[in-house]
């Protein structure tokens, strides 16, 4: 009897004490767009998270207009959120709001994309987002020998980056470029459409169609005879998975097919880019687990309104201050992993991506 008692009082003790440690308080979560497959993820794995460890939420996605995400802001801040999570279209716009945030005592967080010219953001959370670029450059390297002198080549390339106004899009272009630039140098990678500086082969708002849109100009006026023996497009270095699916669309609208399709690199690991790996139309891409950002800002959350400092592993420079930040590791993934990335981990279901 004496021992049941004693099990009792110690499983209330514990209820208590987790009940005690549950959070209060209302967190805003602004997300840039639902047309990007990344964000819904990012959204709800936010919004499960945050309320599972007792806060209560306002997650709005902005439809990529800025004045959009103002708006949601304002009301976020109206509405009494004690934290607001920022996931911004363009980093640098949001100044106004976010000093307002400031001057009524709101800590802000800058996830995954870095806030930009304002003093109004406390934290970032993200990926270290130059790496990434970095993992897709040396995909190119190892897939293509390139550091074996006795490997000349010339393999042919053609670039498409990012959003400018994404922090990120430069930070990935980057990573990838810095990794190529000896072989650039040296010849053994060749740009034909010579389109080698980020605002020549960026992409406004991520969007699909628009890289798509320019791939088919690079391949009419540099490779049209690529498919007939002539110049073949050895190379497409894409920042991320929306980008990399418009250059895919329109290399198979041109005729490509898993056979000869030139080696594509991405980023997220989307679901219509893992079927396309999968089918051998996209050669890699980079995970970033969502779920393990999402925890993290959660955790940052939490420690914010417990009054403790959070943890950061290094700072990013926004122009105007070094802003304390988290960094995540994205990962290399391809044809040969991402069952155990992607479907062994829960992140999808084979369903999923099966055809
Ligand atoms: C994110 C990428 C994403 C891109 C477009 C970037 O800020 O870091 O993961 O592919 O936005 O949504």
């Amino acid at each position: 009897m004496k021992k049941v008692l004693a099990v009792v009082l110690a499983l209330a003790l514990t209820l208590s004490v987790v009940g005690m440690a549950m959070a209060e308080g209302k967190v805003g979560v602004a997300m840039p767009t639902q047309s990007l497959q990344r964000w819904n993820q990012d959204g709800e794995n936010m919004k499960a998270q945050l309320e599972a460890a007792g806060f209560t939420v306002d997650l709005q996605f902005a439809n990529n207009d800025v004045a959009t995400q103002v708006s949601q802001l304002e009301n976020m801040i109206t509405n009494g959120a004690q934290v607001l999570v920022v996931a911004s279209i363009d980093g640098s716009a949001l100044g106004t709001v976010l000093a307002t945030a400031k001057d009524a005592g709101i800590p802000v967080i800058a996830y995954d994309r870095l806030l930009t010219a304002t003093e109004a953001v406390d934290y970032y959370t993200t990926f270290n987002n130059y790496k990434v670029g970095q993992i897709q450059g040396q995909y190119v390297v190892d897939k293509f020998d390139l550091s074996n002198a006795a490997v000349t080549g010339p393999f042919t390339i053609e670039f498409t980056a990012g959003s400018p106004d994404d922090n990120n899009a430069h930070l990935f272009f980057n990573g990838a470029k810095d990794t190529l630039q000896p072989y650039l140098d040296s010849g053994k990678l060749v740009c034909l459409s010579g389109q080698l500086d980020f605002e020549t082969v960026a992409t406004p708002a991520w969007k699909s169609e628009t890289s798509q849109a320019r791939m088919d100009n690079i391949l009419s006026a540099y490779y049209s005879d690529a498919l007939t023996g002539g110049t073949t497009l050895d190379i497409c270095l894409c920042s991320n998975d929306s980008t990399a699916l418009g250059v895919t669309n329109s290399l198979v609208a041109a005729g490509y097919t898993a056979a000869n399709i030139p080696v594509i690199t991405g980023q997220d690991c989307d679901v219509a880019n893992t079927k396309n790996m999968i089918k051998g139309l996209q050669a890699m891409s980079v995970f970033k687990d969502t779920r393990i950002l999402a925890a993290q800002t959660v955790t940052m959350v939490s420690d914010i309104l417990a009054g403790k400092i959070p943890e950061t592993t290094s700072t990013y420079d926004n122009g105007l201050i070094q802003v304390p930040t988290f960094e995540c590791t994205p990962l290399f993934a391809d044809v040969s992993n991402y069952q155990s990335l992607l479907i062994d981990s829960g992140y999808y279901t084979a369903d999923q991506l099966a055809d």
